[in-house]
C-alpha cells in the first residue's frame, strides 16, 4: 500500500519521543495537580463542605503516602468523623482510566478521604508522585497489560477489590467503592448517607449499589461495616478463591443468599447511572447532548475495550487528563472535515464516510495534521453518531491512534484558545476534476498521486484546515 511509508514515519515520530514525554506527563500532572488545589481554594474557600477547618489542616500535609500496612493507609485515608473512605482498585493499564477519575471526580470536589489500590508499584509511585494517597495491595504477574472483561487475568485482579472492601469493613470503616471507569457530577457522600445510613431506622441499610438493569453493580457501592455486610463480603471472598466467578456476579449471588438479613438499598437510577442509561437510552454522544442535571454518578459500562470507554468520555468532554498534551499542544496541526451528505440510503451513505475517513486520514499523515473525526450516519436511526458506531476503536487505535482526535475536540476548553479559533481555510472537495482553491492547490494536488483515485473521488465532504 502506498501510504505504508508514512504509517512507518509516525510510528518512529511517536516512539522516539514517547519515553520523553512520559516522563514529562508526570511533572505537568503534580504542576496541574497543585494549580487546580489553589483554583478550587480559592474558589470555594466558603463553600459547603461538612469538614471543619482544623480536619482540613491535619489532613493536608500529609506526609509522602508511604504506607506500612493497608490498614495504615485506609485508616489515614478515611473520613475521621464518618469513618467512609472511598476505595478505587485499577491496575496499570487503567492508569490513564484511573487518573482521569482521579482529576474528574475526585480532585474536582476536592474529595480527600480517597484511597487508590493497586497491584502495581508503578501505578502507586506514580499517584504518590502527584501527592495522592495509594497502596500496593498485592502482586502478581500481568499487572502491566490491560485486561480484557472476563479473561482469566481480568477475573484475579478484580478479586482484589472484594478482599480491600471486606478488610476495609473490618477494620470498623464504611466503603464507598468506585471502580475508575466512573464519573462523579458532584461528591456522592451526602446523598448516599441520606439513602442508606445507620442514624435513621427507616433508611438503615447495609449495602446500596448502583442498579444496573435488573442486577447490583460491583463497579459502584457503598457498603456500611455492618455484620451482614461483612457476611456478605466474606461470601464474596469466598466465591473468588474458589470459582472462576467474578465479583459482579458474586456480589448478586451473596446478596441473594443473604437476603433475610441483608439490607439491601438500590441507588436511585436517575441519580446514579450506567453506560447504558446514560450513554444508550439517553442518547448522549457528544458534548453538550441533553446535560443531566439529576445525575450524580455514571458508571462508562456497556461497551467492551479500554479505548472506546476513553473515546466515550473525551466525545462527552468528560475526560481531563491531558496525557502528551493530548489536549494542551500548541504546536499540533489538525484537518476538520464534516460528513453533509446522505445518499439515498444508510449503506452507500456509510460506505462513502468511510471512503471519506480513510482519505482523510490519509492527507493528515500526508500534511503531518491530527484529523478531527467528523459525525457519522447512524444505522437505522435518524441521528448522527460517533466513529463507535462504526468501528472496533480497539483495531483501529492500533494503526491511528495517535492520528485523530474525537469530533468534539475544538469545543473542548483545554484545547488552546488560539487553536480554537484558528480554523482558516474552508473548502469544498467534491471530486478531483473540480478546481481546487489555490492556496491549497499544490498540497491537494499532489495528494491526488498518493492515493487511488477512486478514494479521492467519493470524498464528498467540506473539509476545514485548521
Ligand atoms: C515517607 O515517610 C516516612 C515517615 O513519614 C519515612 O519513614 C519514609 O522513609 C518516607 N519514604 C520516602 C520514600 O520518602
Ligand atoms: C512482585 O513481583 C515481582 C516480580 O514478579 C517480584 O520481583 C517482587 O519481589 C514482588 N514483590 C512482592 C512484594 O511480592
Ligand atoms: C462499625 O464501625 C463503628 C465505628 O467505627 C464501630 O463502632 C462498629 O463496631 C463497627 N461495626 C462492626 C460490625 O465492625
Ligand atoms: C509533525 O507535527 C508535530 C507536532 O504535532 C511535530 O512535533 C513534528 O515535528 C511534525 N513532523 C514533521 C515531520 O514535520
Ligand atoms: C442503496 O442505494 C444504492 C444506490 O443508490 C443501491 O445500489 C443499493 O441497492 C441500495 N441499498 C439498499 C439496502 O437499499
Ligand atoms: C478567540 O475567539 C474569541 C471569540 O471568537 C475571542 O473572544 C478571543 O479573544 C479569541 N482568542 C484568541 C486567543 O484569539
Ligand atoms: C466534478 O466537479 C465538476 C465541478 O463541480 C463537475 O463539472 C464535474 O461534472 C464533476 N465530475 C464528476 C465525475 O462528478
Ligand atoms: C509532491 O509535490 C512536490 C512539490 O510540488 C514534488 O516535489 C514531489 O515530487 C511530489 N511528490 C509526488 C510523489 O508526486
Ligand atoms: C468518480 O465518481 C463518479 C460518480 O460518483 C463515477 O461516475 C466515476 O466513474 C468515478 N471516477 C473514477 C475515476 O472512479
Amino acid at each position: 500500500m502506498v501510504l505504508l511509508p508514512f504509517v512507518v514515519l509516525l510510528y518512529l515520530m511517536v516512539h522516539s519521543g514517547y519515553v520523553k514525554n512520559r516522563m514529562v506527563q508526570v511533572r505537568n500532572a503534580v504542576m496541574h495537580t497543585e494549580a487546580n488545589a489553589e483554583a478550587l481554594k480559592t474558589v470555594e474557600g466558603s463553600a459547603v463542605i461538612s469538614m471543619p477547618a482544623e480536619a482540613n489542616a491535619e489532613k493536608i500535609p500529609k506526609q509522602n503516602f508511604t504506607f506500612t500496612s493497608y490498614s495504615q493507609a485506609v485508616s489515614s485515608q478515611a473520613d475521621g468523623e464518618s469513618k467512609v473512605v472511598f476505595l478505587a482498585f485499577a491496575d496499570m493499564g487503567g492508569f490513564p482510566m484511573a487518573m482521569n477519575f482521579y482529576l474528574t471526580s475526585i480532585q474536582k470536589y476536592d474529595i480527600r478521604n480517597v484511597l487508590f489500590v493497586s497491584s502495581s508499584e508503578e501505578f502507586c509511585s506514580r499517584f504518590r508522585a502527584i501527592r495522592v494517597a495509594c497502596f500496593v495491595y498485592m502482586n502478581e504477574s500481568a499487572h502491566d497489560k490491560t485486561s480484557v472483561y472476563l479473561s482469566k487475568d481480568f477475573i484475579n485482579k478484580m478479586n482484589i477489590r472484594t478482599y480491600m472492601i471486606l478488610e476495609a469493613l473490618q477494620l470498623g470503616y464504611h466503603v464507598i467503592h468506585s471502580d475508575v471507569d466512573v464519573v462523579f457530577f458532584r461528591d456522592p457522600t451526602e446523598r448516599i448517607l441520606d439513602l442508606c445510613h445507620f442514624k435513621d431506622t427507616k433508611k438503615v441499610c447495609d449495602v446500596a449499589a448502583l442498579w444496573d438493569s435488573g442486577a447490583h453493580n460491583a463497579g459502584f457501592l457503598f457498603i456500611r461495616n455492618s455484620s451482614a455486610s461483612i457476611s456478605m463480603y466474606k461470601k464474596m471472598e469466598h466465591t473468588a478463591k474458589t470459582t472462576n466467578i467474578d465479583d459482579q456476579k458474586a456480589l448478586n449471588g451473596a446478596m441473594r443468599s443473604l437476603k433475610k438479613e441483608l439490607r439491601i438499598t438500590s441507588l436511585p437510577g436517575a441519580e446514579f447511572q450506567s453506560g447504558l442509561q446514560f450513554f444508550d437510552n439517553s442518547h448522549r454522544q457528544f458534548a453538550g447532548d441533553h446535560p443531566c442535571t439529576n445525575c450524580i454518578v455514571m458508571h462508562n459500562n456497556w461497551i467492551v475495550s479500554m479505548e472506546a470507554k476513553v473515546y466515550r468520555f473525551k466525545e462527552m468532554h468528560m475526560w481531563l487528563y491531558d496525557q502528551d498534551e493530548y489536549y494542551s499542544s500548541t504546536r499540533r496541526r489538525y484537518l476538520a472535515y464534516q460528513n453533509p451528505t446522505y445518499f439515498g440510503n444508510d449503506s452507500t451513505t456509510l460506505a462513502a464516510e468511510r471512503r471519506s475517513l480513510i482519505t482523510a486520514l490519509a492527507i493528515g499523515r500526508i500534511l503531518n495534521r491530527t484529523v478531527i473525526l467528523p459525525k457519522f450516519v447512524c444505522a437505522k436511526k435518524a441521528q448522527q453518531c460517533t466513529i463507535l458506531q462504526h468501528y472496533l476503536l480497539r483495531i483501529f487505535d492500533q494503526s491511528f491512534g495517535s492520528s485523530y482526535r474525537e469530533h468534539t475536540f475544538l469545543l473542548n476548553e483545554l484545547v488552546p484558545l488560539t487553536v480554537r479559533n484558528s480554523s482558516r481555510l474552508t473548502c469544498a472537495l467534491r471530486n478531483t476534476t473540480e478546481a481546487i482553491p489555490s492556496s491549497s492547490e499544490k498540497i491537494i494536488r499532489n495528494q491526488s498521486t498518493y492515493t487511488t483515485h477512486k478514494k479521492i473521488n467519493t470524498t464528498n465532504g467540506k473539509k476545514r484546515f485548521s
